[in-house]
């Protein structure tokens, strides 16, 4: 029988539906915490093979899920290609895109040697999965360049969209380089064994339409034209986060198999404006999980009763947060598993 996951992805509509979590392999769980503190940086754990398998997998011994999600991190993409990197107390911190030059210095002939234990870890993670379904993924072209033009996070990527708006040829040529490197990564994680890919874009949400059109769904399409075309059995997710009323837009004009949905779109009006072909994912506010309850189970049911009878993915509208009890994750999973009951 066809996992439940990919019966979504393949437009049927499953009920009780599928479900995961994103960042369901992290902070909250103590077993990650134990080893977190016996395994050097983030990066260190990303790109050893044991670590990143272990970690990918402790949630799933934890939770009946039905997903995995490799564990790695977008940024890895602009460190293999050898944009420097590092995870400081604050978040992320990497060098600043100013010029051409910048851009003309991300180096394609280490990238394949680079990812290589992102990929084994890939490799190690689907040999020990039986029903679960492997999710592999990338950043948006986009929400990479956020980071890498801002040198770390922002509030308001303002650097980033006056280059987009005062140097469009050099930001086009970022955008275009890193959709390129997208297509060369999510290539090698689907080669080693990832079943569906996610592109989690964060930030077009703070983008124009016009520059939202761009460099979010135009990169989107390609990337997704491309992974269709060369493994055709393989879907997309798009997680174009914050992107409001250009949600439906993205969906229909992308050719993704998925949308994901952040906490603040309401089911009902996503389930109008996208064509039932198209799965939807989400939307649980993360915060619902750390208060538990009759809090949590509220907003999940209204989620369900919303999406029931279309192909959906039950998950979160962004990512679980560290201050989350591991047990309220093990009874929302029991909630949706069984339907409401
Ligand atoms: O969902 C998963 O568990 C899979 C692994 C994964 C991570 N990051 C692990 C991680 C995935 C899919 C991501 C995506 C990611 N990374 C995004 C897109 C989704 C989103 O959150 O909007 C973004 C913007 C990043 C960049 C990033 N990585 C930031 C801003 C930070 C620091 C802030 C934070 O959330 O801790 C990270 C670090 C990071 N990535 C951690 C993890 C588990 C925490 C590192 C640690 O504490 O050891």
């Amino acid at each position: 029988m066809t996992k439940k996951l990919l019966r979504v992805l393949a437009g049927e509509a499953v009920w009780p539906p599928p479900i995961w979590l994103m960042r369901q392999a992290g902070r909250y769980l103590p077993e990650f915490r134990a080893l977190k503190t016996r395994t050097g940086d983030f990066i260190a754990r990303c790109t050893t093979p044991e670590i990143a398998t272990e970690i990918t997998l402790q949630p799933l011994r934890r939770y009946p899920l039905d997903a995995a999600i490799l564990f790695s991190d977008i940024l890895m993409l602009p460190w293999a290609l050898g944009h420097g990197l590092e995870f400081a107390a604050e978040g992320p911190v990497m060098p600043r895109i100013v010029d051409q030059a910048g851009v003309d210095a991300l180096d394609f002939g280490r990238v394949e040697g680079a990812i290589a234990p992102i990929i084994e870890t890939v490799r190690r993670v689907r040999a020990a999965l039986d029903q679960q379904t492997l999710i592999g993924f990338a950043g948006s072209p986009f929400t990479v360049a956020c980071y890498m033009v801002e040198g770390g996070g922002s509030r308001d990527h303002a650097l980033t969209r006056q280059m987009a708006y005062s140097q469009p040829a050099l930001f086009d040529s970022l955008i275009e380089r890193l959709t390129e490197a997208t297509e060369l990564y999510l290539a090698a994680q689907i080669e080693a064994g990832a079943e569906v890919v996610m592109l989690f874009d964060s930030w077009g949400g703070v983008l124009s339409p016009t520059l939202f059109r761009r460099h979010v769904t135009v990169p989107t399409k390609r990337l997704a034209a491309y992974i269709n075309r060369r493994y055709p059995y393989i879907p997309v997710i798009g997680f174009p986060r914050l992107a409001g009323n250009m949600l439906a837009s993205y969906a229909i004009e992308t050719g993704v198999a998925c949308v994901g949905m952040d906490t603040a779109t309401d089911p009902a009006v996503a389930a109008a404006a996208i064509p039932p072909t198209i799965a939807v994912q989400g939307n649980l506010d993360p915060l619902s999980v750390v208060a538990g309850g009759a809090a949590m189970r509220g907003e999940a049911e209204a989620i369900l009763s919303a999406l029931r009878g279309r192909p959906h993915i039950f998950n979160l509208g962004h990512g679980l947060v560290p201050q989350t009890p591991p047990e309220h994750v093990g009874a929302l999973v029991d909630f949706v598993q069984a339907g409401m009951a």
